[in-house]
Parts: structure tokens; sequence; C-alpha cells
């Protein structure tokens, strides 16, 4: 059961507004206390921030708005101490344009041995004024930007799948591999349990870069070259596996399918992947079934199950619209906030009935909604500026925890500290985690009670430990059922009540009955008998 920190936004212990290690080290008695087991912690490297940490300046050292490496230690030790593990965010794919390899690279010039640790290119065009090729950046825009030259004429381009301020390392460089393979030693050496490897899909190009307008249908993209990554994966695996203890290995594929993702969950690479069909899937009983139903076929319970992440609207949000998958929504219009609280409850429940692992996003335990009217001028996701404020990107699901709900900023830091570096909403005061710990309704108390129960459940069925056993029972149309060890779950996403399956007794349930009747988006956990 992981928890995943977004640090800027998790807890601020010095008071400049960000929220920091020394703040998440003071919070730990929390996250042990709400039952999980694992922290992964977005980027905590220096970075000018460009992309919120995944842009990288030094990646053996700590960002000092998070705190310095001695922080980062005991961090570690106090998790080490709370019985949690520290998976830690790695970002291969790219740099920050202030990393010193990059900054060498411009300066060394065209044709240099520094270029070739980066995709620099001439431009076309007469005066080679366009793009190298036609490949766009996921945040928007060209995936190439031009540079100026030492001597101060337009230059080479070089690309970028992300922002301008984030370079693309060139990994048919074996310096580039070799520093990753470095880097993860000097983490592994500081006693970190594992990582998360950021956009893991997307490290090796196609060195031909053809436009993508050239490709066959359906061709891989020339960023995705799965063969060559096996190997680096199955390396960094064996590196990880030789050090003592049990350690996690997650890819983030951004946003693939679940087919796409198998071949890196194949013999000795990735332990796990993000659930991303699970995440995207509807408010809807037949595609959850089916989602559920293809993971298990396909991974067995190896790609945890997640609901929301600091990259999508938060699932709360999301549930209470018409349109219940999409991820960012420029124009979703208002959502039914009521509506999708009940939804996240029953969601909850579905999550955490399901064989393997779990991934929660800070915050989600309090039903946090993702906050839609910052104001633009604080806006700080690129993706904004680079879709020409079409996109208003992240910044909705970022913003700093309510802890107190009756200090200044929600008791995000210090009270005579610097704000939240986001405002947050006034109506989660009733949100704040000490509100929420003294009412047994709350979303917080849920969390709470359903991790200690799946623990103990899983503790009862020591027989057979990650059985994968899932056995759909049969319900009405819109209506999951479906038995595990110990338990049987049920899951109304119909429009009207429904009668209950046998049982010996209610365990749990997201939200009341109506005269013994589970009424809509509501879930329940039930003793089999
Ligand atoms: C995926 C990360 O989750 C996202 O936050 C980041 O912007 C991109 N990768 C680029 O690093």
């Amino acid at each position: 059961m992981v928890y995943q920190v977004y640090l800027r936004s998790f807890a601020d212990g010095n008071g400049d507004g960000v929220g920091d290690l020394a703040g998440l080290t003071a919070r730990l008695p929390y996250l042990s206390d709400l039952g999980v087991t694992a922290l992964w912690l977005t980027p905590w490297y220096v970075s000018p921030m460009a992309d919120g940490g995944y842009d990288v300046a030094d990646y053996r050292d700590i960002d000092p708005v998070f705190g310095t490496l001695a922080d980062a230690a005991d961090l570690v030790a106090a998790a080490h101490a709370h019985h949690l593990k520290v998976i830690i965010d790695i970002v291969p794919n790219h740099c920050s344009d202030q990393h010193p390899w990059f900054r060498a690279a411009v300066a060394a010039g065209p044709g240099s041995a520094e270029r070739t640790k980066f995709w620099f290119r001439p431009g076309r065009g007469e005066s080679g004024e366009l793009p190298p090729n036609d490949w766009p950046s996921k945040f928007g825009g060209s995936a190439w930007t031009r540079i100026t030259e030492p001597d101060g004429s337009p230059g080479e381009w070089y690309l970028h799948l992300f922002a301008a301020e984030q370079p693309d390392f060139n990994w048919d460089n074996p310096a580039v591999r070799a520093e990753f393979v470095d880097i993860l030693r000097f983490w592994l050496d500081r006693g970190v349990d594992g990582f998360r490897i950021d956009v893991a899909d997307t490290l090796v190009k196609d060195s031909a870069l053809p436009d993508v307008a050239s490709l066959a249908p359906g061709a891989r993209l020339p960023w995705e070259d799965q063969d060559a990554l096996h190997g680096i994966y199955r390396s960094w695996r064996a590196l990880i596996d030789s050090y003592p203890g049990d350690r996690v290995f997650v890819g983030e594929l951004w946003m693939k399918p679940l087919p796409a993702m198998r071949p890196y969950l194949l013999g000795d690479q990735l332990h796990t992947a993000f659930n991303f069909d699970f995440l995207g899937a509807p408010w809807e009983a037949g595609r959850l079934r089916e989602v559920i139903d293809g993971t298990l076929d396909a991974i067995g319970a190896a790609a945890p199950w997640v609901l929301s992440n600091h990259d999508v609207t938060r699932h709360l949000t999301r549930y209470g619209r018409a349109s219940t998958s999409t991820r960012w929504q420029p124009d979703a219009g208002p959502a039914d906030l009521a509506l999708g609280t009940r939804r996240a409850r029953a969601a909850i429940l579905l999550m955490l009935a399901l064989p393997g692992g779990c991934y929660l996003y800070q915050g989600e335990e309090l039903g946090l909604w993702e906050v839609e009217d910052i104001p633009a001028e604080l806006i700080a996701d690129p993706i904004f500026e680079r879709t020409g404020h079409a996109l208003r990107g992240r910044d909705g699901c970022r913003v700093p925890l309510p802890w107190q709900a009756d200090a200044p900023g929600f008791g995000f830091g210090p009270a005579d500290g610097t704000p939240p570096w986001l405002p947050q909403p006034r109506e989660w005061r009733q949100l704040a985690a000490d509100h929420e710990a003294g009412d047994d309704t709350s979303m917080l108390a849920l969390y709470r009670t359903a991790l200690r129960l799946r623990a103990a459940l899983a503790a009862a069925d020591d027989a057979s430990p990650g059985d994968n056993r899932l056995d759909w029972l049969d319900s009405p149309a819109g209506v999951l059922a479906f038995a595990r060890p110990g338990l049987q779950a049920v899951v109304n996403l119909s429009a009207e009540p429904v009668a209950l399956p046998q049982h010996a007794e209610v365990l749990l349930a997201s939200g009341p009955l109506d005269a013994g009747l589970l009424p809509p988006d509501t879930a329940v956990w039930l003793s089999r008998g």
C-alpha cells in the first residue's frame, strides 16, 4: 500500500510556503496511522522547478527548497522506524536545461562530444528555422527548441518531449547509461527502498528521428524503443536486487494502457507499472469489470490499482461529472462534489478489495477535490503556457494539504510562515486532517478503517499470500459483486438500490444502507460467513 507524496504540497516545515522534507518527516505518524506501508516521493533533487522538480539539475543532491541530504537521511531513517519504505522518483528521460551537462553541451558547440549526450540537430528550412522533425511535446507545441550558439548566431535545435526546460538525454550514449547506474547506486547506498521511473517507456529514441507523419499506421512511435529499454531495466533490476532487503521498482508508462505495459513487466525488469486503465475508467460497472479482468488476466496483480496522482484531475471531481473518465477537461462543466464524494467513498472500497497493491495520492484520504479556479497568474504547470492557456494543467490536484481546520493556511506550514504556494479553497476547512480525525463518518475515517481491515484480512489469509483470486458473483446490471478471501465486495453503480447477497455481517459500508438495501453509488464489504 503505497502513499504518493507530492512533496511541495504535502507539508511545509520551514515556513516558506512550499512543502519539504522536514514537513514530511513531522507527519510520518499520520501516514503510519493511516495504514500505508510505503511512500513514493516525487522528485526531491536540485531543480529550477520548471516542471515541479521533474527538471533535474543535480541528481545527487536535494533542492534547498526541500532541505538537505541530511534531511533526506533523517527522513529515510524516520520512515524506516515507522516501518514505511521510501520509494524515490528517478527522472532518466530528461534533465533540466540548467544541468551542467546541458550547459556544457550548449557551450561546446555543434559537433562536440558534449552535445551527443542530448539530441541536438540542425533545423530544416532555408536557414534552419524549422524544427528538425514533427514530433510534438507532450505538454503542447513542438518537441524542439532552437538555441543561440555561443557566438550569438541562431543555432541547432534540441529535443524535449516535455517542456523546453527539460532536454531529453540521448540513451544511445554510454555515458548517459553509466551516469544513471551511478545515480541509482548513490541513492541505494543512502538506504532508499525503491525507484519510480518517470516516463519509463520513452528513454530510447529511434536515432533516425523520423517524422511521425511518415510512419505506417499503428507503427511504434520513434520515442518508444522497447527493445533497447528491456536491457536497461534488466540491468537496473539486477543492481537493485544486489542490495539486501525487499525493494520496489515501479515504472510510470505515461498513461499507457495495459497491453503496452506488459513487455516491461516480463522477466527481470520492472516489478510493477501503474494501472492507468483503472485510473482512466469511467464510473461504469461494465468498463470497470473489463479493466479488472483484463488486468488480472494480463499480469496478475502486478499493476497496482490507482485512482489519482499528481498528473490527473482528482477522481472525486471526475466522478462528479457527466463524463467520469477524462483526465484534463478544458470544458467539462461543473462537478457535483456531493455525488463525487459518494462515488469516491465507494471507489476506495472497490479498489482496496482487489488483489494486489494500491497507490493512494495524497489528500484523497481527506476527500479533496480538484481546485479548478486557481487564478491564472498563479498557475505554475508548464502545460498552461505551452497550450496557449487552452489547458489549465495539473495544479488543481497539487494544492497544499489542509492539516488543521483553525490554523492559517490550514496548518500546511508554521502559523507565522508564508502562505501555501497555491491558495486552498475555504471549504477545505471541513476537510482538514484534524477535523476529520474526530469524525467517524469522514473520508479519513473510512480510509483508516478500510486499510486496517484490509491488512487484517490479508494477515488472516496467510495460507495464500499474494492470492490473486477474485470470483465474480451474480449481480444485477450496474452492480459489481465479487468474493475474495475473507470478504465479499459489492459496489452499486446503478441508479437503483439493490439487495445484498447472502452474508454473515456487514464489515464496512461507504455510506448508510437504506432499509437493508445498498443505495446507488455505495459499496459494502461483507463477511462471507
Ligand atoms: C511524468 C510525471 O508524472 C509528470 O509530473 C512530469 O511532468 C512528466 N513525467 C515529465 O517528467
